[in-house]
């Protein structure tokens, strides 16, 4: 049987970084969900599909195919056998992601593959719903969060890094924007499991949050 860890929190809390070291450590597989999302979010950008019309959404679901492989041990997508990763980032794939995630179809399909992955191999999965929906029997469920404040500067910061001009007031509107998408949308709401652990990552280093979770796992397995 595999092992599956389920890492589930908004946007900007530190889950793909903390669950890629987790992984690392235990010699799992990380599994990011979100770039799922965003290959399907990046395939209606291309086919000029708009976020509002769900028949076409849901049309266009049926030609999208989405798989993923590893390349020395990073996660690749491949969109229609088509390696997407790298466009996967922009504003207009996230935007999109966040705007279809809703929409049962999109979900269908994806946590298929997802539980399908999870079923095979020992993974840190991170998302919205992977404690709730996609791994409701995972080993180890987290709920990982910060305040929107420290979620903006560590976007802020990361931006300022790549010499991207940015507003730290814009920025903090925008999660808090995305954060109330997530949370009230009726298919698959972001929501802590009842058993996750929750951890809020506002004053705690990657280290000390990836040490949390491996010392749970132990105490579980
Ligand atoms: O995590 P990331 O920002 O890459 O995710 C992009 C979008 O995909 C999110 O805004 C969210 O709406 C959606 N998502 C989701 N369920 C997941 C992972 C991501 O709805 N398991």
């Amino acid at each position: 049987m595999s092992i599956n860890i389920a890492i589930d929190g908004p946007a900007g809390a530190g889950k793909s970084t903390i669950a890629k070291l987790v992984a690392k450590r235990l010699d799992y597989i990380y599994v990011d969900t979100g770039a799922m999302y965003r290959a399907m979010g990046l395939y209606f950008v291309r086919q000029g599909i708009s976020s509002d019309d769900e028949a076409s959404i849901n049309e266009a679901c049926e030609h999208a195919d989405i798989s993923i492989v590893y390349q020395g041990g990073e996660q690749q997508v491949l969109l229609n056998g088509e390696n997407v990763t790298e466009h996967l980032r922009t504003e207009k794939a996230g935007n999109m992601a966040s705007a279809v995630s809703g929409y049962g179809k999109v979900r269908e399909k994806l946590v298929e593959l997802q539980k399908k992955l999870a079923a095979s191999e020992n993974v840190v999965m991170d998302g919205r719903d992977i404690g709730t929906v996609v791994l409701p029997n995972a080993d180890l469920k987290i709920y990982l969060t910060a305040s929107v404040e420290t979620r903006a500067k560590r976007r802020f910061l990361e931006l300022t890094d790549k010499g991207i001009p940015c507003n730290i007031k814009e920025i903090e509107k925008d999660i808090e924007e995305r954060d109330y998408r997530d949370m009230h949308r009726e298919n698959s709401p972001l929501k802590q499991a009842e058993d996750a652990v929750f951890l809020d990552s506002s004053f705690m280093g990657i280290e000390e949050v990836a040490d949390a979770i491996i010392n749970r796992l132990k105490e579980r397995t």
